[in-house]
């Protein structure tokens, strides 16, 4: 990543029903207090393009679909992320704040689907341009208590087995092991506000530095 990036991206990480949302959103509300701008963004999508590839990747119809095309798909939609918002947010000085990152790829099909963590990380080099979270938070609970969280209808990802969800738990519990400076695991399943004070905790040394 060019050493001129003047921005800081917090990126979240966990599954669905982790209260991963809520903490966004009061961190938002946190930024908006102290009058700090922040850009939100969201993985897969964010922008037009990686809107559309969200809804072929999250269609419970596309069950054709293999790890290979999977991978490079939320490859793209990153891609063009990065090129198109994030990247110019953060030349230009921004904080953002993004809904997953290239850490759910290194899980979600690195961990949970089989394909190969190593070049995983080489694509995502190159569809972030080297761009890497600052911080990133990873809200950790038991996947069947997760899963059995969402009210609404699963995507096509959230309808796999229970064991695939278990690893994909495990790989991020992995990647924190081996990056624990970036990756912070909150237990999610303390109250919403214990959380906040957390996240705060961690944001603010970071601001401090
Ligand atoms: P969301 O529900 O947090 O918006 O994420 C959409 C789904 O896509 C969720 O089930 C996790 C999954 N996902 C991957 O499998 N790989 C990825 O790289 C990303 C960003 C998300």
């Amino acid at each position: 990543m060019a050493n001129n990036m003047k921005g800081i991206l917090i990126t979240f990480e966990g599954s669905e029903g982790s209260g991963k949302s809520t903490q966004i959103n009061l961190l938002q509300k946190y930024f908006k207090k102290q009058k700090k701008s922040t850009l939100f963004l969201r993985e897969p999508g964010g922008v037009k393009i990686s809107e559309k590839i969200r809804n072929i990747l999250l269609d419970v119809k596309n069950t054709a679909m293999g790890n290979e095309c999977e991978t490079l798909l939320y490859m793209a939609a990153r891609a063009q992320l990065v090129q198109e918002v994030l990247l110019p947010a953060l030349q230009k000085g921004e904080v953002v704040l993004c809904d997953r990152f290239l850490d759910s790829t290194m899980v979600y099909q690195g961990y949970g689907c089989g394909v190969d963590v190593s070049l995983i990380k080489k694509i995502g080099h190159f569809a972030t341009q080297g761009i890497q979270p600052k911080l990133t938070f990873f809200f950790d609970i038991d996947a069947k208590k997760g899963l059995a969280r969402i009210n609404r209808a699963k995507d096509r990802i959230e309808c796999r087995a229970i064991a695939y969800h278990n690893r994909v738990r495990q790989g991020y519990l992995a990647l924190a092991k081996n990056e624990p400076r970036r990756i912070k695991v909150i237990d999610a399943s303390k109250s919403k506000s214990e959380i906040h004070d957390i996240v705060l905790g961690h944001v603010e040394k970071i601001f401090s530095k």
